[in-house]
Order: C-alpha cells, then sequence, then structure tokens
C-alpha cells in the first residue's frame, strides 16, 4: 500500500528518497511523486509518474533536483485513477505546502465542498488534496502556524492518515503525524538531520535510532533542534527513541530472481530463528514469555478468538485447530473485516488472537480494538518489530522471519504456524491439557521441519517442471482435509495472487456438495494427501475425481505409492506428525505457484492490485 520517505538535513536529499521509495515497492502501488525545496525564495518543485518509481526517475532526471529537504510517496489508488494529477505530494492553493499521505480521509467530500465555496480549487481527485488545502485554509483563516494549522486541521478529519508536510516559507521544516497508519522518525547524529517513513525499511541504512508516533501524535522535525512530539491537542509527549535493529542484507535479494523465491529459500532458517531461544530441545519444553507473563488469562480461558486476513487467517485456523487438540478449549476464528461489523460475543475470558505479518493490518486492528474495548486478553502474532498491531496486544509473540517484501506471503505463514504452535504447547502445558509423551515428541518434530523443509526445496527442479503443465490452466481447485484444508486455501491464495489463474481452497470432502460438478478432463485438481489420520478418506475423495477425469496434482508423503497410481503429478514430502503437516505441504504449493508465475512471464514481487500492508478497510 502507499509507502512515505522524507528527509530533512545536510544532504541532498533526492537520491536519498529514491533509495527510500525503491526499498518501500515491495508494498505495491500504482504511482509515485517527489517533492523538493532548494531555498525559501523558490517554489517546491514537485515531479510524478504513474507505474513504477524507476518512471518518476525518468521523469525527473535533467530537472532541478536540488535540495537538503523533501517529501515522496508511492501511491496505492483509493480515491481517484492511478494517475499524474492524482500522485502525491500535492501542493496547496498558494502552492507553499505540499503533503504526502497514507491512509483515508472519509469525510474529504464534505471538506471540499466547504473548501470550495472558499475558494480553493482542486486538482485532483483525491482526499489528499482536501487535507492540504484545509491546513492551509487554517493558517490563513485562523492565522496560526503551520504546526497549529496541522493540528487543528487533522481534528477536523475523520478516518486514517500518516502525513508529512513541508513549507516552502520554512526550509528545513517538516511536520509529521499520525492516526492509524505507521510513521516512523529516524534521528541522525546530534539531531542533524531527520529521516521520516512509513516504516523502518526506507530509513534503517542511515541511522537505527527511531522513534515510532502513537496515534493522533505529531512531531516537528527541524535540523539541529531536538525532535518535538506533540499530541493533537498540543500537549507535549515525551519523546521514547528506540533502537531498531533491521537486518539490510534481508531488504536484498541475495542472488534470487525474486524476493518470494528468496523467502521460500530463507524459511528453514527462518523457523530456526523463530525457534530460538523458545523450544529447548535439551529439556524438552517449549518457553514463551507472552505465555509465561500471561499465565492466568491464558489458561484460564474460556475460548480463544483468531482475527486476521488472507494467509494470516490461514494460519489462524490452523491455530484454531492446535488450541483445540492441545489445549481442549473452544476456539473460534473469524476474517478481522466480518469480526468487526458483526456486532460479535466477546469479552473478559476471551483470548483474542491477532496474526499479522505487516502488523499495520486496518481490518485486524480495528478488531483488536473492538475485543480490547469489551475487555477480552489480547495476543498478537505479528512480524513487523514495534508495528501497531505488536503495541496494541497485552502480550505477543514476533514471529522473527525477518522482513518479507515479495507481497505473496511464504515465510510469514510457516513463521506464524510455528509461533501458534509453541504457543498451544506452551499454554497446554500449563493446563495440563496434553500429555508429556505428546508434548515431548511434538517438540522433538517441530525442531526437525526446518531440516525437512530443505528436503522439500531441494526439489524445486522438479516441482518447475511440473508447474509447466499448469501455467495455461484457468480454474485450479485445491482440495485437503484436516490440517491440509486451510494448507489447500492457502495454496490456492498463492496462485490466485501471482498468476491471476482462478483458484478454490476447500474441504476435500465438501467438493461433492458442489465443486465436483466442475470437475472434467480439463480441470486441475491439487490435492493434498499427506499421512495423516484421515489419509483414507482423502483417497476416497480423490477417487471421485479420477472417476470423472479430473487431472491430479498431488502432496504426498514421501514413499507413498497409492496415490501415485491415481495422480498425473506427484510431489513429495517427508514424514512428520499430523499437527506438523501444514508446514511442509504448504511449501511445494509455494514453489508450484512461483514456478507458474513466471512461466507466464508475470511480476512476481509485485503482483497487479496488490498492497502488501493492507492499511485501508
Ligand atoms: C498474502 O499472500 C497476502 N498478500 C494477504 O492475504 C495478506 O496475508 C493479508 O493482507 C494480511 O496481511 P497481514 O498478515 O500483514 O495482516
Amino acid at each position: 500500500m502507499c509507502g512515505i520517505v522524507g528527509y530533512s538535513g545536510c544532504r541532498t536529499a533526492y537520491p536519498l528518497l529514491m533509495q527510500g521509495l525503491h526499498r518501500l515497492e515491495y508494498r505495491g502501488y500504482d504511482s509515485a511523486g517527489v517533492a523538493l525545496m532548494a531555498d525559501a525564495e523558490e517554489k517546491i518543485k514537485v515531479y510524478k509518474a504513474t507505474g513504477k518509481v524507476a518512471d518518476l526517475e525518468a521523469v525527473a532526471e535533467n530537472q532541478d533536483c536540488r535540495g537538503t529537504v523533501g517529501i515522496a510517496h508511492t501511491r496505492w489508488a483509493t480515491h481517484g485513477a492511478p494517475n499524474t494529477p492524482n500522485a502525491h505530494p500535492h501542493l496547496s492553493e498558494s502552492g507553499n505546502l505540499t503533503l504526502v499521505h497514507n491512509g483515508i480521509i472519509e469525510n474529504y467530500a464534505t471538506l471540499r465542498e466547504q473548501l470550495r465555496a472558499k475558494g480553493y480549487h482542486f486538482r485532483s481527485e483525491t482526499d489528499t488534496e482536501v487535507l492540504i488545502q484545509l491546513i492551509e485554509y487554517t493558517e490563513v483563516s485562523r492565522g496560526v502556524s503551520l504546526q497549529d494549522a496541522v493540528r487543528m486541521a487533522l481534528s477536523k478529519v475523520i478516518g486514517a492518515y500518516a502525513i508529512i508536510v513541508m513549507d516552502r516559507r520554512a526550509p528545513g521544516v517538516l511536520v509529521a503525524a499520525r492516526k492509524s497508519s505507521p510513521m516512523v522518525i529516524g534521528l541522525g547524529e546530534n539531531d542533524s538531520e531527520f529521516f521520516i517513513a512509513s516504516d523502518a525499511s526506507p530509513i534503517a541504512e542511515y541511522t537505527r535510532r527511531m522513534v515510532y508516533l502513537n496515534d493522533e501524535e505529531m512531531a516537528v522535525c527541524v535540523p539541529g533542534q531536538p525532535l518535538s512530539v506533540v499530541t493533537l491537542q498540543n500537549a507535549e509527549v515525551a519523546v521514547d527513541v528506540q533502537h531498531v535493529d533491521l537486518d539490510l542484507n534481508m531488504l536484498e535479494k541475495g542472488g534470487y530472481d525474486h524476493f518470494m523465491l528468496k523467502e521460500i529459500f530463507d524459511q528453514p532458517q527462518c523457523l530456526e530463528d523463530c525457534m530460538r531461544g523458545r523450544v529447548l530441545l535439551n529439556h524438552k519444553r517449549v518457553i514463551l514469555s507472552a505465555v509465561t507473563e500471561h499465565r492466568q488469562a491464558l489458561v484460564n480461558a474460556r475460548r480463544f478468538l483468531f482475527v486476521s486476513c488472507g494467509t494470516s487467517w490461514h494460519a489462524g485456523l490452523i491455530g484454531g485447530q492446535l488450541i483445540e487438540h492441545f489445549c481442549r478449549v473452544p476456539a473460534q476464528v473469524m476474517y478481522a473485516s466480518e469480526f468487526r461489523y458483526s456486532n460479535p460475543v466477546v469479552g473478559p475470558g476471551d483470548v483474542v488472537v491477532a496474526i499479522s505479518q505487516s502488523g499495520e493490518t486496518a481490518d485486524t486492528l480495528a478488531a483488536m480494538q473492538i475485543a480490547r474495548d469489551a475487555g477480552a486478553t489480547l495476543l498478537g502474532v505479528v512480524n513487523a518489530v514495534g508495528s501497531s498491531i505488536a503495541r496494541l496486544s497485552d502480550a505477543g509473540a514476533y514471529i522473527h522471519v525477518g522482513p518479507e517484501i515479495g507481497v505473496a506471503s511464504t515465510k510469514a505463514f510457516t513463521g506464524q504456524v510455528t509461533v501458534l504452535t509453541m504457543m498451544a504447547l506452551a499454554i497446554a502445558r500449563e493446563k495440563g491439557s496434553v500429555s508429556d509423551c505428546e508434548y515431548e515428541q511434538t517438540i522433538e518434530e517441530l525442531v526437525r521441519i526446518p531440516d525437512k523443509i530443505q528436503t522439500i526445496l531441494n526439489q524445486h527442479d522438479e516441482i518447475r517442471r511440473v508447474a509447466e503443465h499448469y501455467k495455461l490452466a484457468s480454474n485450479v481447485l485445491y482440495l485437503g482435509r484436516g490440517a491440509n484444508y486451510p494448507v489447500a486455501m492457502e495454496g490456492a491464495l498463492k496462485l490466485k495472487e501471482i498468476s491471476y489463474i482462478h483458484a478454490e481452497g476447500y474441504p476435500a470432502a465438501e467438493m461433492k456438495h458442489g465443486p465436483i460438478a466442475l470437475i472434467d478432463e480439463n480441470m486441475p485438481v491439487v490435492f493434498i494427501a499427506t499421512h495423516q489420520h484421515i489419509y483414507e478418506k482423502t483417497i476416497s475423495n480423490m477417487q471421485e475425481v479420477v472417476a470423472r477425469k479430473g487431472r491430479i496434482l498431488a502432496i504426498v508423503t514421501e514413499g507413498d505409492t497409492q496415490v501415485r497410481q491415481m495422480a498425473e503429478h506427484v510431489i513429495e514430502v517427508p514424514e512428520t506428525i499430523d499437527c506438523l503437516v501444514p508446514l511442509l505441504s504448504v511449501v511445494p504449493l509455494q514453489i508450484l505457484a512461483y514456478y507458474i508465475a513466471v512461466g507466464k512471464g508475470l511480476d512476481v514481487d509485485q503482483p497487479r492490485n496488490l498492497a502488501k500492508s493492507v492499511t485501508v478497510e
């Protein structure tokens, strides 16, 4: 989704801002722009382009890109088409002010009519332009400073925002504010320069000292002066400087053709990182600080409620199965977007588990807020350190798989499932709802998973060859049972996201209640038929497809012979225990989707219309 970078200091801003925008490309966007300022006597220079950051660089080439202060943006269209007039930054009526904005101003239409009546003109269809005009109108009509005008204007706004405002008349000054959309400020040595961004990735190469703004806070950055943060009510806020460690190598492709492929191949290492210090093999124990510190609430929970979206929702389905299996407590799994408007029955005694790679998904955040207001305990399972969901949680466990850049989530999914497994085991141990034997056997098997994933990755050439046979399909059905049912949905989501092939994930036994009508000799069906207690049942469902001449690609356990006789193609995964099967069976589906999309010549890391971090509802 939209990305923001800002800089003020002693360096030339333009190259730094462009590098920052490149770092933000993973979020998904459809246009980009930059505003630069050399000094107060000159106009603010704004360059914009539809398409990629490289298109913006082409527009700015040979233009005047001087200046040591600037703001830049990648836009993912919400209000108005993805075209140049709608791209950010937007200028105010006088041209003195310019603004970049992430989020949505919900009451923009009313505000725009009010401003039109005051003589303001609009060159775009965006809600963002309304905001910069409102700030200018407030400044002029109330005779207040820029900072006060920003505060007052924001208090009239309904919606979500992360903004930076730049003022031609005050070279070097940048004003940043946020509500429901992340904003981080990096501090240079002795406050000589400020780096502002919508996440830490574009600024981590310049500084590790970061200040995360909270909702309804505004920061004023003036090089040479300490950072000032106030609330929208103008109350001073103590500046909380955090040291953020971000491995910059993790932000690079490391020799792989795409981030997605790198992230698929990173999974063995990622899962080891995720388990480090938590799974103590020598002692046969799982220790999660969230469980230790919130033992009472978790052990006595009357219900676990999982809220999340997309791939994280699939992880939630597996989390629900794990909690019910190990802890014998009811678990409910809901899309965050449905939960928030469902008048949910939730309250004290419930543990709400929010799962999110980015930690910024708007629907998940809103669902958490409802649960918080109702008195539930909030557990966050998040990848992005310091993100909004992590901070809203009462307790949580980071998945620690490193930044995920590919829009299609891969290593975050297996990290989420690993954390949920550890969580279910740790809570079950405290409750006494799991036998010593099953607890220890699961731990022993969990630590073997990274090596087992590696054996699947070693088959990637074979999977690439299989993918060739499916790249011309227009529909694919994914079927699985038990723990492989969420995997079927995840496999289908991966395929549709990056290859644009229509795909559906279904519980295999449900097929006969409708989707079976689709089966004919042209319909590929991906069966996830690993050895589990319901293996024989899955085989029966497969027979139903064979009888209708469907083409079967099956994911099976090593050494399986039964399925081989029915399937056109077979991919093997190592044997494991039932509850850990998703950590293995999902991997060939990730690789399959990747090679089908590559075979079709598609942009795997930035598929059309998708955003990495969905910060609007
Ligand atoms: C996954 O491949 C998708 N890009 C998407 O479904 C994603 O999982 C969803 O938007 C939730 O994001 P989150 O994990 O950052 O909350």
